[in-house]
């Protein structure tokens, strides 16, 4: 057995990537360890959206050296988006990295591997840049390999990521996805339907979406044209399948039709994420967005008439090239009228490569850039816990997950067992339980709430009987 530690960095993407790989070379007699202290092979799976991401997956192989100088048989490969970026750049960097292996290439790596134990020499494996051939030889360069599946590595048994669409052709100009993950593909509605129905057999209940603008998804089969709402009504009918998630959306691809198919079917969750990025016009234009101010608030408009129950969430930059407090003022605005269920923030990073990095100045200093990034993050909690505080004595479904992360920091088990779950609403509900409930519709009355949680009880039919039975006995006893 050869023994495999792996490390996962960045989006959803990544996640699915690393589940794959890891199911990959189980086939080929790998097995998994929890440290890379009793790994033979560690895979690093790494983001290159923000610089940040990148310095820390290079202090990590500073220390993997380390490693490496006293276990020199040990075999060190860094994967995705910052292997297709950087390439060669992390050889030089770090002449003890084996292996580079881009998101287009990853069924490659059991074979890799193999060659760098056969004394072959480093191998590098990315897919052709996005000028470098025929569309349709640097698409075919980005394909994955999605059916393979590992039910292990995935957060929980009961929900599993499912890739409907490969790269990005928005171009937004701060950002690398579209050169990482290159040319924007569905996948054949046919495929995907099968890996549906493959994760509903191993006893999943709930399917995320990914597309980085899975809302753009388009699959065109002669004269048959497939949407997400038409996907979405396809996957509706998975026996065993019981919520279905989608993320990210683009705003100018939010149709009436995607809306009223998350409305119409029970299964589809009324949550949707579709980042603003800015709430001004001047910044938007700048990040080629492809949308205004007053198109995104008509968008928010439509969502409220025909889904009024939706949960919307959203991400920012602050600190873009070029932000003024009157545009950074106007994003505060945004957030204050959208209420969103929640943001992620960042701070402006620049990218090599990119349009923003050729064209624009990054001249917001940093200590502006984390203000703006505090005052944001601060208006963002205030709304979250308003808005969370709305589901005090309210009864919600939870899909639940599992002991919390409280309870397994703890080693907390039984009787009484922090346990974890989501609404439809993707909000994040925790209560007193039992592991037993892991994987079940649970209603949770909901008592306390801060910020990012919800707190509430759950009386089900397995635990029924022992809380009866607590609360007879004094009575019994008084008799
Ligand atoms: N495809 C998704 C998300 C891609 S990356 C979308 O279009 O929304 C996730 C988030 O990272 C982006 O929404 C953006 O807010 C942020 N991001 C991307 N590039 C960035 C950069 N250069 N600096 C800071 N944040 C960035
Ligand atoms: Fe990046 Fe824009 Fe594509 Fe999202 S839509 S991945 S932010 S280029
Ligand atoms: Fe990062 Fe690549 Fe995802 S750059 S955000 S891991 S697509």
């Amino acid at each position: 057995m050869k023994r495999l530690y792996i490390e996962t960095v960045g989006c959803q993407m990544n996640v699915l990537d690393s589940e794959m790989v890891v199911a990959d070379l189980r086939r080929h007699g790998y097995e998994l360890v929890g440290t890379p202290g009793d790994a033979d092979t560690v895979l690093l799976n790494t983001c290159s959206v923000r610089e940040h991401a990148e310095e820390k997956i290079y202090s990590q192989l500073g220390r993997l050296r380390i490693d490496k100088a006293s276990r020199p048989g040990l075999v060190i490969g860094v994967m995705g988006c910052m292997a297709q970026k950087d390439q060669k750049i992390i050889f030089d960097r770090a002449p003890y990295v084996d292996l580079v292996v881009g998101p287009g290439q990853l069924h490659q790596i059991p074979e890799l591997l193999d060659h760098v134990r056969q004394g072959k020499g480093r191998q590098m494996a990315v897919s052709l840049s996005r000028t470098a051939g025929s569309l349709e030889s640097i698409r075919r360069s980005h394909e994955t390999f999605d059916p393979l599946r590992d039910p292990t590595m995935r957060p929980t048994p009961y929900q599993a990521y499912l890739r409907i669409q490969i790269g990005c052709d928005k171009f937004c100009t701060y950002c690398v996805v579209p050169s990482t993950r290159g040319p924007e593909q569905g996948r054949p509605p046919a495929q995907i339907l099968d890996e549906a129905r493959l994760l509903a057999d191993q006893g999943c209940k709930e399917i995320t979406l990914l597309g980085q603008t899975v809302n753009s998804y388009r699959f065109v089969d002669g004269n048959q044209v497939t949407t997400l709402a038409g996907l979405l009504r396809q996957l509706h009918q998975v026996d065993g399948i019981e919520r279905l998630k989608f993320v990210t959306n683009y705003p100018k691809d939010m149709t009436d039709d995607l809306l009223g198919v998350v409305k119409e079917l029970p299964k589809c969750m009324p949550y949707l994420h579709v980042p603003a990025q800015s709430g001004s016009d001047e910044v938007l234009k700048r990040m080629k967005r492809g949308y205004s101010l007053a198109d995104y608030l008509a968008m928010m408009d439509r969502i409220e008439r025909i889904l009024p129950e939706a949960a919307v969430s959203s991400d920012f930059i602050v600190g873009f090239c070029g932000e003024t407090d009157h545009d950074f003022a106007q994003t505060v605005d945004l957030v204050k009228r959208c209420r969103f269920k929640n943001s992620f923030i960042f701070k402006y990073s620049v990218r090599p490569g990119t349009k923003a990095a050729e064209r624009f100045a990054d001249d917001v200093p940093e200590e502006v850039k984390q203000a703006r990034n505090n005052q944001l993050l601060a208006l963002q909690n205030e709304i979250c816990e308003e808005e969370n505080r709305k589901f005090i004595g309210r009864s919600v479904e939870v899909l639940v997950e599992g002991p919390s992360k409280l309870a397994v920091k703890r080693g907390d088990h039984g009787p009484l067992v922090q346990m974890t779950g989501r609404t439809p609403c993707d909000r994040i509900v925790v209560w007193d339980g039992n592991s037993r409930q892991a994987g079940q519709l649970l209603p949770v009355t909901i008592h306390d709430v801060n910020a990012h949680t919800l707190i509430g009880s759950a009386v089900t039919a397995d635990h029924g009987p022992e809380i009866f039975s607590i609360l007879e006995a004094p009575a019994k006893e008084r008799r």
